[in-house]
């Protein structure tokens, strides 16, 4: 896992070969696919809770680098080993204990460089939008969304501990401002960790069905939802996808909210990947499917940025 982290601050990250190959030239056990090699079931999900800004870990941020995202702007990042935070060494995940969330993800970059075109493009308007990352890890796509000016952003991890030693860390070191009155951030932020099966009892609901009974005219604010999801890298077991789908339609704003989600085509020898999300998707039958960027860069599985919204 370590080998997947920048080298260089100087030029950036470098990224890792395909994530979830099973071609471990390191020889590390992944026991991937929530299949556990000893044949027992999976732990039960952890449950969901808030991790609040005060709760950072003193873990965090040995050494800050900058991504690139254009000329003009670079998110920083932290780093932060598996070894100290899950004594677990030599892995991109350990299912259900560890989802891999210290790590920088290809996808997440993906993301934020779709998102930053379709700004550019005035396609996309994330000032005073209220805002959710799923599955956040270093929470860079969630951050970007600050720096252009989200209301509000809310970032969810399987890890608590993922939280507490990089995504706060980060947030701080990008969105945050020192003041006379001590440090502040121009968009209100939220951490919640859990499993996504159990994530909608903190985070907002968009309610699609209660909206569609009432023609999406509703006062009530608890009630809609994110206007704009973001996700990286969440969509490679095919048995976390019935869940997160349904997370997905439960938090997000109905009628007029949108997901941004990178992933590759396939995570081999997990079953998940873009084309079984999108099946999910349609046979549901409620939201539309877009591709916005596809990054077939030969060195690794094609990547893909897609769009969803209500129909
Ligand atoms: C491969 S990491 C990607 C991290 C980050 N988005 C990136 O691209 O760098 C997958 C992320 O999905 C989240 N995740 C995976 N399975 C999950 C589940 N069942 N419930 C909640 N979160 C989950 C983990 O928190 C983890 O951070």
């Amino acid at each position: 896992m370590e080998d997947m982290e920048p080298k260089n601050a100087a030029t950036g990250p470098t990224f890792a070969p395909p994530l979830f190959s099973f071609s471990n030239p390191g020889g590390a056990s992944f026991g991937f696919g929530f299949g556990f090699d000893s044949g027992a079931p999976p732990p039960p999900p952890p449950p969901a809770v808030e991790v609040l800004l005060s709760e950072e870990s003193p873990v965090a941020v040995a050494s800050l680098e900058p991504v690139m995202v254009d000329d003009s702007l670079s998110i920083y990042k932290g780093r932060v080993s598996t070894a100290d935070v899950f004594a677990v060494k030599n892995s991109d995940l350990v299912p259900g204990k560890y989802e891999g969330g210290l790590k920088l993800w290809e996808g997440s970059l993906d993301l934020v460089k779709t998102l930053n075109s379709e700004i550019k493009g005035d396609r996309l308007l994330l000032e005073g939008k209220r805002v959710l990352e799923l599955g956040c890890g270093h929470g860079l796509p969630g951050i970007f969304a600050g720096l252009k000016g989200a209301g509000l952003i809310h970032f969810q991890d399987f890890n608590a501990e993922v939280l507490k030693c990089l995504t706060i860390p980060n947030v701080k070191v990008n969105l945050f401002k020192e003041t006379s009155e001590g440090t502040c951030t121009s968009s209100s932020v939220g951490f919640f960790a859990g499993d996504w099966s159990e994530m909608d009892k903190l985070l907002l609901c968009g309610d699609a069905e209660k909206d569609k009974t009432t023609g999406g005219d509703t006062e009530d604010k608890t009630y809609n939802g994110y206007d704009i999801i973001l996700m990286a890298e969440t969509i490679y077991a095919l048995s976390s996808l019935p869940n997160l789908y349904r997370l997905i339609k439960k938090c997000l704003h109905y009628s007029g909210g949108v997901v941004y989600m990178a992933g590759k085509k396939h995570y081999f020898g997990v079953g998940g990947g873009t084309r079984q999300f999108l099946r999910l998707v349609e046979e549901d039958g409620a939201m539309q499917p877009e591709l916005l960027n596809d990054v077939a860069d030969g060195s690794s599985n094609v990547r893909e940025v897609w769009k969803f919204s209500f129909k």
